[in-house]
Order: C-alpha cells, then structure tokens, then sequence
C-alpha cells in the first residue's frame, strides 16, 4: 500500500494543478477528479497505516515536473489520460479500496477520453498580467512573492493535516484536520488560478513527513496557531498595499479564514491536551 501512497499522491498534485491550468470548460470536470484524487491518497495513507507500514511525503517529482513542459490544453489531457491508465495497471490487489480506485479512475479515465480542449497553457511563462487589474511593478511583486510563498505553504499544510489525521483516534482533532486540509486545498486553488494568470505557477517540493512522525502534535500545533496568525497578517499587510479593491476583498475574506484556523487548531489543541 505504500506504493500507492505515492501513486495517489503523485495523481492529486497532477489533477489539482491540471484544474488550475485547464480550459474553464473542462475545470469542473478536472477539479471533481482532483478532490476524488486527495481522498484516495488519504485512503491509501490509512490502508498503509493499518498494514503496518510507515509511508513518506514523497511523490513522483519526475512526473509532476512535466507539468511545465506541456504546451497545449491537449497535451494536458494526455498526460492526466496516462496517469489513470497507468495507475489501473497497479491495482492488481482486490481490496475495497484498490476497488474503488479501479472504479473511479475508470470512470475518470471515461469522461477525460471524451474531453474536447485547445489552446496553449500559459501558466508557467511568467509573463501574465491579471485581467481588469492595475498593478504597480512593486504592488506585482509583492502579489507574486505572496503567491509562491503561500501555495508552497498551502500544499504543505494539506499533506502535514492529512498525515495527522491518518494518525489521530481523537474525533474532535480528526474533524479538524480533515477541515484544514480542506480549507488548504481552497487556498491553494484561488492562490495557484491567481499565479497561473501571472503565469507563475510554481510545483510542489517534497515534504519530509519523517519530521512530523518524531514531532509531538502538541507542539506543532501550538507552532502552528502562530503560523496561522501570520498568515493573517501577511494577508492583511498585502490587502492593505495593493490598491485593487477585488484583491483587497478577496484577501481580507482568506485573511478572516486564517484567523478561524488558528481557532480550530485551538480546539483541537485542548481536546488533545
Ligand atoms: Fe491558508
Ligand atoms: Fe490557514
């Protein structure tokens, strides 16, 4: 199972960010897939956990870096075509759980053979502008060093979560992390569209769970609420120098979501405690 760990994991990076550069009239499609994709990586995580095994962060760094290579909306669609189909190749096993992904991925496999796309992926070129928006050079940069920072940071944070949540017996933590890791992937969806039409988009680096195996939740959640306040005010500090009123909206409402954060690792900080 630990096998699959890496598969699933490699395979929710790909449709996640595959729903970040897809033409709109397929993104539904490609984002349902990728939330489908995060919970059969969380699966393999607990069937891995159960056999005994002790699973890793790693993902297949080689196949998520093509992701900058593709140049069309097409070679997209290949590319997610021929992660399913060699997934279906490993679920040899017959497991309740190799069943299902046999069954979603299929299916999944069914509907991307019928996608119609065109059009170049522009996502990585870095010369995008947002659209409607007026940005000065230094206001431009300080959104796109925010960006990077954050989608680095939000994809961290949904690994780290769902590997505490595979590990916690505790009802109250367990809902907690399941939320965080939910409200991160959010994050990092809005952050990653805001970097692909700067055409910055950057990939996932690989994040040694090892770390958290040996670390007390205690303190990483107390850690963490400190995290999440300054996540907070880095939102808040960017709200309030970037001028565009949309942004500003939209950053003060992620900054109010980090604030709750903080709370809910607070919960979970005194049920654990
Ligand atoms: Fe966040
Ligand atoms: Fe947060």
């Amino acid at each position: 199972m630990k096998e699959q760990v890496v598969r699933q994991h490699t395979s929710f990076i790909k449709f996640l960010y595959a729903s970040l550069i897809i033409a709109p009239e397929a993104q539904n499609v490609v984002e349902d897939m990728a939330l489908f994709k995060y919970r059969h990586m969380c699966w393999a995580m607990a069937d891995s956990k159960r056999a005994g095994e002790e699973f890793d962060g790693q993902f297949n760094v080689e196949e998520v870096e093509q992701l900058k290579k593709l140049k069309t909306q097409r070679e997209l669609v290949d590319y997610l075509i021929a992660d399913l189909e060699a997934n279906l190749k490993t679920y040899t096993e017959e497991t309740p759980t190799i069943t299902r992904f046999k069954t979603d991925d299929s299916y999944f496999l069914s509907q991307l053979r019928k996608l119609k796309v065109e059009g170049k992926i522009t996502a990585f070129s870095g010369n995008g502008e947002l659209e409607g928006v007026e940005l000065t050079e230094e206001n431009k940069n300080a959104l796109i060093f925010f960006l990077m920072e954050e989608i680095f940071k939000e994809y961290e944070l949904i690994l780290i979560y769902s590997f505490y949540k595979t590990y916690s017996a505790n009802a109250i933590a367990n809902s907690v992390f399941t939320d965080l890791a939910y409200d991160s992937i959010y994050h990092l969806k809005r952050f990653g569209e805001l970097a692909r039409e700067l055409g910055v988009l950057t990939l996932p680096r690989v994040v040694p769970l090892e770390k958290y195996r040996n670390e007390p939740i205690i303190q990483f959640l107390k850690e963490n609420i400190e995290e999440e306040r300054d996540a907070e005010k880095n939102c808040l500090i960017l709200a309030e120098k970037i001028g565009n009123p949309e942004l500003k909206e939209f950053l003060l409402f992620i900054s109010r979501q980090e604030v709750y954060h903080a709370e809910l690792l607070q919960r979970a900080l005194e049920t654990l405690q």
